[in-house]
C-alpha cells in the first residue's frame, strides 16, 4: 500500500506509522485518518509485528483536526456523516498495543488521538492542549472523557475551557504520559519499548491490554472478576509453561504465541 499523508515502516517486530503532513503540523485530514486506518489494519494483519508506534515530527504529533477542512461544514454535513466517528477511532480497535511517541504540538485531535493509543511516552518538547474552545467548538474525539480519566476534572475542565497547554513535565506529572525522553531520542526509545512488549507472550499482551482497557468501563468487582478469568486463561497458553519453566531453570523464555 502506499501512502501520502503517512510513512510507514517496519523495525524488527515493531510497526512505526509517522504521520507527514509538514506544512499543515500534522493537522489530521480525512486523507491522512484514511492512511492512517490502512496502516493499522495492515499492521494488525502482520503476524510478523507484535506493537505499534504512532508519532509525529519533532515540532508536531498533530495540531488538531484540519480546521481548513472543517470550516465550512454545516450541521447536517457533521450530524449525516457522523464527521470524525468513522476512522477516527479505529485506533482504539487495535489489539495490538499502540503507543504514541508525542513531540511538539499534540493538539485539539491530536491530543485526543494520543490519548486513544495505550500509552503515551512524551518527548521533552510536547505540549498538550484542546483549544477547540478557542475556535468555537469543542472537543470532539473523545477529550473532554478521556482527559478527565487522565489528569482528572480539574485540570481536564480548565484546559479544555481556556485552551491552555500542558508542557511535558505537567502532563508526567499529572499522569497523562508515562514518562519524559529527550526528543532526539523518543522515536528509539518508543520502538525499543514497542520491541519489548512484541517479545512478550502475544495472547498474553492482547489479555493484559483488554484487562487495563477495562477498568475504563465497569465497576472495580466486575474488572477484577473479568481480570481473573483472563489470568485463568493464561495458564491455557504454552506461553505461561515457557515463561515459568525459564524463570525457574534461569534462562530467558522464548515465547511463541501459543
Ligand atoms: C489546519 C493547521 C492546523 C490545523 C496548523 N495548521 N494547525 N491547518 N488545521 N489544526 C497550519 C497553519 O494554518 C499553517 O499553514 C501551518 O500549519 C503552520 O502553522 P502556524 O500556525 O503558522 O505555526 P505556529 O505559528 O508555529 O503555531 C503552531 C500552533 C498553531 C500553535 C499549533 O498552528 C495552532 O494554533 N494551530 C491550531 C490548533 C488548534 O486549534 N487545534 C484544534 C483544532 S480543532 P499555512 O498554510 O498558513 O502556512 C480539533 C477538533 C477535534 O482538533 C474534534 C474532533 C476531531
Amino acid at each position: 500500500m502506499s501512502y501520502e499523508q503517512i510513512l510507514v515502516e517496519i523495525r524488527g517486530n515493531v510497526g512505526l506509522i509517522t504521520l507527514n503532513r509538514p506544512k499543515a503540523l500534522n493537522a489530521l485530514c480525512a486523507q491522512l485518518i484514511k492512511e492512517l486506518g490502512q496502516a493499522l489494519d495492515e499492521m494488525e494483519a502482520n503476524a510478523d509485528i507484535g506493537a505499534v508506534v504512532l508519532t509525529g515530527s519533532e515540532k508536531a504529533f498533530a495540531a488538531g483536526a484540519d480546521i481548513k477542512e472543517m470550516a465550512g461544514k454545516s450541521y447536517m454535513d457533521v450530524y449525516l456523516a457522523d464527521f470524525i466517528t468513522v476512522g477516527w477511532e479505529r485506533v482504539t480497535k487495535c489489539r495490538k498495543p499502540v503507543i504514541a511517541a508525542v513531540a511538539g504540538f499534540a493538539l485539539g485531535g491530536g491530543c485526543e488521538l494520543a490519548m486513544m493509543c495505550d500509552f503515551i511516552l512524551a518527548g521533552d518538547n510536547a505540549k498538550f492542549g484542546q483549544p477547540e474552545i478557542t475556535i468555537g467548538t469543542m472537543p470532539g474525539a473523545g477529550g473532554t472523557q478521556r482527559l478527565t480519566r487522565f489528569v482528572g476534572k480539574s485540570k481536564a475542565m480548565e484546559m479544555c475551557l481556556t485552551g491552555r497547554q500542558m508542557a511535558a513535565d505537567e502532563a508526567e506529572r499529572s499522569g497523562l504520559v508515562s514518562r519524559i525522553v529527550p526528543v532526539a531520542d523518543l522515536v528509539a526509545e518508543a520502538v525499543k519499548v514497542a520491541q519489548r512488549i512484541a517479545d512478550m507472550s502475544r495472547p498474553v499482551v492482547m489479555m493484559v491490554k483488554d484487562s487495563v482497557n477495562r477498568s475504563y468501563e465497569t465497576t472495580l468487582s466486575e474488572g477484577v472478576h473479568f481480570e481473573r478469568r483472563l489470568f485463568h486463561s493464561t495458564f491455557a497458553t504454552e506461553d505461561q509453561k515457557e515463561g515459568m519453566a525459564a524463570f525457574v531453570e534461569k534462562r530467558q523464555p522464548k515465547f511463541t504465541g501459543r
